[in-house]
């Protein structure tokens, strides 16, 4: 058995989900179902015996304890996590109390499984960590892609924290010795993400009238993945990294802000024309930038194509398209996660942008 937390968040959803399409080993499911979990994500598992659902914190060790003992679980893949840099630009303490705090008590839980098990175990055992490339700061244009060496920089309330977990992660190994493993992954998209985020909040604006804000001068650029190729380079990790070792996964895509806005515009014009004829760019307006924005994130993915032969199936036009469609066919889906404490957070976070 393998234990994913946050796993009715977007990525962890996904991981799930296609875990259980490609193998028969059970996942348990440990989540907190913050405003970014969704038990909707996972409802095509309704009935799937390999899928165990818990509503939890990662930071309950005991709850963490129990589960972890009561299967032979060979596995944990941290998902959990606070993951918005604007909402950690309102309110950071959720991202230090998860991300770091929550990390720590995992670990604790892991590391007193680990313990008591077999010899032989105790060496296949892996905890898995999924983290970012915002840790590693802001690139220059001419800068070379951040490799697993480059120096940590983190410049949000976020990106620090996730650093500080990544750093938790490794000296659970020097120390201790438990075998784990840190992914660095670049930007995902793809199907269950949540509309706070650039992609989906671009296609969710469009569609509703709504204008399409593009923070500062929409030059910033991200190295997007689409999620199912993040999903199954976690899985060739797992399988055959070395642990103790970070790996950082990319997609090689790197793009301004604008212009993936105008590459979605141009996908919606031609998937779902506007009643009146106009193109959905002319929704696109600039707002005030998000304080301490990072210019530039790139990965280099040459340490896990070389030592593990993985490379993203996608492009980035091919999984935006896919995207798009996604969000076309799922508007009930949108429609639900859209409503409440959603609004809320629109309010507050694009309100005072001019
Ligand atoms: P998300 O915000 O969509 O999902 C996070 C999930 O964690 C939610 O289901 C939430 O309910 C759960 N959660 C939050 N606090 C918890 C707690 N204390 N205990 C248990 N569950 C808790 O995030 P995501 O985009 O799916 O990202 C998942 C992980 O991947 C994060 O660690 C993030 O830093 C990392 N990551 C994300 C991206 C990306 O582009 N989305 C890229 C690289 C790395
Ligand atoms: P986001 O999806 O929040 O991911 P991250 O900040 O982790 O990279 O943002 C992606 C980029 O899009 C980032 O440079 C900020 C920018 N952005 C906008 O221009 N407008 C928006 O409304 C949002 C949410 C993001």
């Amino acid at each position: 058995m393998i234990l994913v937390t946050g796993g009715a968040g977007f990525l962890g959803s996904n991981f799930v989900l296609d875990w259980l399409a490609q193998c028969d080993e059970p996942v348990t499911n440990l989540d907190k179902l913050t405003y970014a979990g969704n038990p909707e994500n996972l409802a095509s598992l309704a009935g799937n015996a390999g899928h165990r659902f818990i509503q939890g914190d990662i930071a309950d060790t005991e709850l963490v304890a129990g589960l972890l003992s009561a299967h032979k679980t060979r596995a944990i893949v941290n998902f959990a996590a606070e993951s918005h840099v604007d909402r950690s630009i309102h309110g950071p303490e959720d991202f230090v109390q998860t991300n770091i705090v929550g990390t720590f008590r995992l670990l604790e839980a892991a590391r007193a499984y680990w313990n008591k098990l077999e010899a032989e175990e105790r060496k296949a055992f892996r905890f898995l960590h999924v983290s970012t490339d915002e840790v590693y700061g802001s690139l220059d244009k001419e800068d070379p892609a951040f490799t697993e060496t480059r120096r940590y920089e983190p410049n949000s309330p976020y990106s620090a924290s996730k650093a500080a977990s990544d750093h938790l992660v490794r000296a659970y190994h020097h120390t201790y010795g438990l075998p784990v493993l840190t992914t660095n992954c670049s930007n995902n998209y793809g199907p269950y993400h949540f509309p706070e985020k650039l992609i989906p909040l671009v296609i969710h604006n469009a569609l509703a009238g709504k204008s399409l804000p593009i923070y500062g001068d929409g030059q910033q650029i991200r190295d997007w993945l689409y999620v199912k190729d993040h999903c199954s380079a976690i899985r060739r990790v797992l399988e055959a990294g070395r642990a103790g070792e970070t790996y950082n996964i990319g997609g090689c895509n790197e793009k301004p802000n604008l212009e993936v806005v105008h590459l979605l515009c141009a996908i919606l014009d031609e998937l779902k024309p506007g009643a009146d004829g106009r193109s959905y760019k002319e929704q696109i307006v600039y707002v005030t930038d998000r304080p301490g924005h990072d210019r530039r994130y790139a990965i280099d993915a040459g340490k896990i194509e070389r030592e593990l032969g993985w490379r993203p199936a996608e492009t980035f036009e091919t999984g935006l398209r896919k995207t798009v469609q996604w969000y076309l066919d799922n508007q009930a889906w949108v429609r639900n996660v859209t409503s409440g404490a959603y609004r809320e957070w629109v309010g507050k976070n694009y309100q005072d942008r001019k």
